[in-house]
C-alpha cells in the first residue's frame, strides 16, 4: 500500500542527489538493518519513479523476452520477492528476486554484511537467509495481481538449503514450483556462503545437476520452457572456465550470469574490512568480473547470452561489461553507495555512449571491444 507522498517532491528529492542526505543516516546503522529499512521504504512508496523505456536504443530482446532497458537489479537485494514492483518503477529493465531456498532459513549469525565506503565495496556472508519458497510464491502472486503491472522482465534466483545433502533435490523442487512464474530462472551455484555449493562448479557435478534441472523444467513448463541461466563465481581458474564453458554449451542451458562475489581480498583494502569472511562485491570486484565475462564470451563463441555484473558503478562500467561480451547488466553494491538515481544515470549514460560510438542498440555493442592482442 503506497503512502501518499507528494510524488513530484519525492522524485525531485532523489533526482537532485539528495540520497547523499539519507546515506549518512543509513550508514550509521548496521548494514542489514539499513537494508531492511530500505525495503520498508520501497514498500511504502518512498522511492522515485523513473522511466524504464526513455531510450529506444536500450531496448533488448533475449530468450523471446522484451527488456525495456538492459539494467537489472541483481539477486540478493530482494530475497523474498517483496519489492519487485517498486524496483521496476525505479526504472530497472529487469529484476532478479531471490536467492530463495525451499525451506525458510536464518542464515549466518549477524553481523554479516560489512561496508567499506572508501572503496565502495561490501563483504557479505549472509548464507541465504530467506522466508522459504511458499512465502516467496505468495509475494510473487501478489505482485502478479498488481494492476497496472509494471513492465519488465522477472528473474528468479534459486539455491539449496544449507542442510541439503542432495542439491539437485532442492533445485528441482524450486524449478517445479516457480518455473512458470518466472521469465527466467537462475541456478545459483556460486555463493561462497553455503558450504559445498561452489563444488557444483565442476564439470561432472554440473552436467548431472543441469540434466536433472532441465528435465524438471521441461516437465513443469511443457511447450514454453522457462530459460535457465547459471550464475558462476569470479574465482574460477582458466582451466575451470574452459571446462565449464564446454559443459554449459553441452548441457543446453540458455545463459550465464557473471559474476557472483569474490573470495579475493585485494591488498588495497583496509585490513580490518578485508579480514571479514564472505564474498566481496563492488568496485574491487569490477575488473575480475569483466575478465570472467570476456573469457566466457570467448570460450562459448558468443553462443550463450551473458548477464554481466560485478562492481558496475557508472555507465562506463556497464558499457565495458557489454563490450566484453555481456548482453545485459545488473547492479547491487553501487545502489548502496549511490541510491536510486544510479538507475537513471546508467540508462542515460549508456544511451549516450552507444550513440557516441555509432551503435544503434546494445545488441550491436556486445563483445565489440578490440581483441586483447590487437594493436
Ligand atoms: C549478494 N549477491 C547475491 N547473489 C545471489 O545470486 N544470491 C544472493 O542471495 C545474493 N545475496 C547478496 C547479498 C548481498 C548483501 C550482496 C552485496 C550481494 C551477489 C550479487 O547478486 C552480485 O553478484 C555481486 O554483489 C556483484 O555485483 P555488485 O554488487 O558488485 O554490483
Amino acid at each position: 500500500m503506497a503512502l501518499a507522498f507528494p510524488v513530484q517532491m519525492r522524485d525531485e528529492f532523489f533526482m537532485n542527489g539528495s540520497y547523499r542526505l539519507i546515506r549518512p543516516l543509513l550508514f550509521c546503522m548496521d548494514a542489514e538493518r539499513a537494508h531492511g529499512l530500505t525495503l520498508r521504504a520501497l514498500k511504502t512508496g518512498f522511492a522515485p519513479v523513473q522511466d524504464q523505456s526513455a531510450h529506444p536504443s536500450l531496448t533488448a530482446t533475449l530468450w523471446n523476452r522484451k527488456f525495456p532497458n538492459p539494467i537489472g537489479l541483481a539477486a540478493g537485494f530482494d530475497k523474498n520477492a517483496e519489492v519487485i514492483g517498486p524496483a521496476f518503477r525505479m526504472g530497472f529493465g529487469f529484476v532478479e528476486a531471490g536467492t530463495v531456498t525451499p525451506r525458510s532459513q536464518q542464515g549466518n549469525p549477524r553481523p554479516r554484511i560489512f561496508r567499506d565506503p572508501d572503496h565502495e565495496a561490501v563483504i557479505n556472508r549472509m548464507g541465504f537467509p530467506n522466508h522459504g519458497m511458499e512465502a516467496f510464491k505468495a509475494n510473487l502472486e501478489r505482485f502478479m495481481e498488481t494492476r497496472p503491472r509494471p513492465a519488465g522482465v522477472l528473474g528468479i534466483n534459486i539455491g539449496m538449503n544449507k542442510d541439503q545433502a542432495d542439491p539437485a533435490k532442492d533445485y528441482c523442487l524450486l524449478v517445479q514450483n516457480l518455473a512458470t512464474m518466472a521469465d527466467y530462472l537462475t541456478i545459483n551455484i556460486s555463493s561462497p556462503n553455503t558450504p559445498g555449493l561452489r563444488d557444483l562448479q565442476t564439470k561432472n557435478a554440473f552436467i548431472e545437476l543441469m540434466g536433472r534441472i532441465r528435465a524438471t523444467r521441461d516437465y513443469a513448463c511443457g511447450q514454453y520452457p522457462t530459460p535457465l541461466l547459471v550464475k558462476f563465481a569470479p574465482d574460477l581458474t582458466e582451466a575451470q572456465r574452459e571446462e565449464l564453458a564446454e559443459a554449459a554449451l553441452q548441457s543446453g542451458i540458455d545463459g550465464l550470469i557473471l559474476t557472483n562475489t569474490t573470495l579475493d581480498r585485494p591488498l588495497s583494502l583496509d585490513a580490518g574490512f578485508a579480514a571479514e569472511r564472505g564474498g566481496l562485491s563492488g568496485k574491487p570486484l569490477k575488473d575480475k568480473a569483466t575478465e570472467s565475462i570476456r573469457a566466457f564470451h570467448r570460450l562459448t563463441k558468443g553462443r550463450l547470452p551473458i548477464i554481466g555484473l560485478g562492481g558496475i558503478a557508472s555507465a562506463e562500467d556497464a558499457y565495458e561489461k557489454i563490450r566484453a561480451g555481456a548482453s545485459l547488466v545488473q547492479v547491487y553494491t553501487a545502489l548502496v553507495y549511490q541510491g536510486p538515481a544510479l538507475v537513471r544515470r546508467l540508462q542515460e549514460g549508456l544511451a549516450r555512449l552507444l550513440e557516441r560510438d555509432g551503435f544503434r542498440s546494445v545488441a550491436d555493442a556486445i563483445g565489440s571491444e578490440p581483441a586483447k592482442d590487437s594493436p
